[in-house]
């Protein structure tokens, strides 16, 4: 009997606590104003684009374009950091400064297993970092070769770096946007290993192949008639895939600047085949991998270890069209969260889907349910996740000062509207609703918000809405409408 009374009693207080979650209370876990809490930052200074991803020794690197001097674009370096589990990061020191050459700019880095470069040393494989240098006082004259693909090498883990003193290894043509190449290596029918380098070409994409890293042969081009036009193409990559019924299926990553679908700077992205050194698209449609503002130049990793069978992007969180005037003081710019890429198909059409990396659930800290009632948000940096029990819904963040950030889908349109989510003024087209078709349904959704963005992932990546914001003062409470269920609130913690 006296048991018995004691179950009850702990069965009533799990139904209290699970109801009405009494103590959900804001707790600031921001540092200083903006700076996120889990997605990368620099400690300080400037930040574009991700560059030269690679997993090496279990460890995740992440070098990004970097300006140590200023919070606005300059002279560009590689900045570096390290993860081994793609949610705490350590920066370390710069790895690649300009020099006589030009500023670095964004590129990619693979691991020479067999020193086809003959960089590395017996039993240590040189990590060797592709790039683009720009020569910025060339740039200001009428000529148009001062972007030329280079090489790096570094024997002790990506912690310091020697340029090759063959540089340039793919020479300008004569074209003034020649840049961003991802070389990745590919596997021949017969077993041997090719270079694939993947360059952005003003208007298109060329392919050069290469045995040694050093010379390259250019073997085809492709997309000047193909997909959107709007602006000038950048920081491509070339991913092979497996489709739901087990095709080969390759996909193209283009990013644009302007163009995209909300202006400005976004990524597309073609599906098709890579055969015999050329690409070929399966249909003329032109897809976006996120159709929010504020994912640009993103790019995958190299070198995943083969029990890893997941394609890992990472994008930059901003946009050129106000990248260098955002509201934060000591740093500029964040990072997307990591994203696992794979292919899925709506009535026949395949698209390419981002769904938040498997790591992110270790940031979940306390749980909480969320009902009507409860509205609390328990920090600036949080999880939701939610079914839907309809094809429409939506949710409002707000704080003490009446700003809002609204997400919804209504009429096979999914939004964000950030255009009353605080500061804005730096920048005319910054307050905006962004909305993005969705023709199939919506059944689930999951968001991550922290200091200063929101990433809304529709049926785990089927859609995606990546924005900044900068709210005068953190969101304090959620209101959702009905057709959400079993809504559950995760404070995330590093
Ligand atoms: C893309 C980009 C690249 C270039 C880099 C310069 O955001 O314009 O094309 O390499 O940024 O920082």
């Amino acid at each position: 009997m006296k048991q018995n009374y004691f179950l009850q009693f702990f069965m009533v207080l799990l139904i209290v606590s699970c109801q009405s979650n009494p103590e959900i209370r804001f707790e600031s876990v921001v540092s200083e104003e903006y700076r996120p809490v889990y997605h990368f930052t620099p400690e300080s200074g400037w930040m574009n684009d991700p560059n030269g991803l690679i997993y090496v020794d279990g460890e995740y690197h992440l070098f990004y374009q970097h300006y140590p001097d200023s919070t606005v674009w300059g002279p560009m370096h590689w900045g570096h950091a390290v993860s081994t589990d793609l949610v705490n990061w350590e920066s370390l020191p710069i790895a690649l400064y300009p020099d006589s050459l030009g500023y670095i700019f964004s590129g990619s880095a693979v691991l020479d297993t067999e020193n086809s470069s003959g960089l590395g040393k017996k039993g240590s494989p040189p990590m060797i970092a592709v790039f683009t240098y720009h020569d910025a006082e060339l740039a200001n004259t009428t000529s148009d070769i001062f972007q030329n693909q280079a090489i790096a090498f570094s024997l002790d883990k990506g912690r310091t770096w020697e340029k090759y003193t063959g540089n340039p290894v793919v020479p300008n043509p004569g074209i003034r946007d020649f840049r961003d190449p991802k070389v990745s290596q590919i596997t021949n029918t017969d077993g041997s290993k090719t270079w694939i380098m993947t360059l952005a070409v003003l208007d298109h994409i060329n392919f050069y192949s290469s045995t040694d890293l050093k010379n390259w042969t250019l073997l085809s081009e492709f997309g000047k008639n193909q997909g959107a036009h709007g602006g000038v193409w950048e920081c491509p990559d070339l991913l092979p895939f497996k489709t739901p019924s087990g095709e080969e299926k390759w996909v193209l990553l283009v990013s644009i600047n302007p163009g995209g679908p909300q202006n400005g700077s976004a990524t597309q992205y073609f599906i098709g085949d890579f055969e015999n050194g050329q690409f070929t698209p399966d249909d003329t449609m032109i897809r976006w991998l996120d159709y929010g503002p504020d994912n640009y130049a993103g790019v995958t990793w190299n070198n995943l270890p083969a029990e890893q069978t997941r394609t890992l992007f990472i994008g930059w969180m901003s946009n050129w069209l106000y990248a260098n005037v955002v509201p934060t003081k000591v740093w500029r710019s964040a990072m997307t969260v990591p994203r696992e890429l794979s292919l899925f198909d709506v009535d026949g059409t395949l698209l390419l889907k981002s769904a938040p990396a498997t790591e992110l659930k270790k940031l979940r800290s306390e749980e909480y349910e969320m009902n009507q009632e409860t509205s609390a948000l328990p920090s600036e940096a949080v999880e939701i996740i939610s079914d839907l029990t309809s094809d429409s819904f939506s949710i409002t963040f707000s704080n003490e000062l009446g700003e809002t950030l609204i997400l919804s889908k209504e009429n096979g349109l999914i939004s964000v509207d950030r255009r009353n989510s605080g500061k804005n003024g730096f920048n005319r087209d910054f307050a905006a609703i962004h909305s993005a078709p969705m023709s199939w349904e919506a059944k689930d959704i999951r968001i991550f918000l922290d200091a200063s963005s929101i990433e809304l992932f529709v049926n785990d990546g089927e859609l995606v809405i990546t924005s900044i914001l900068f709210p005068s003062s953190p969101w304090k409470s959620v209101a959702f409408s009905e057709h959400l269920n079993s809504l559950k609130i995760y404070n995330l913690k590093k």
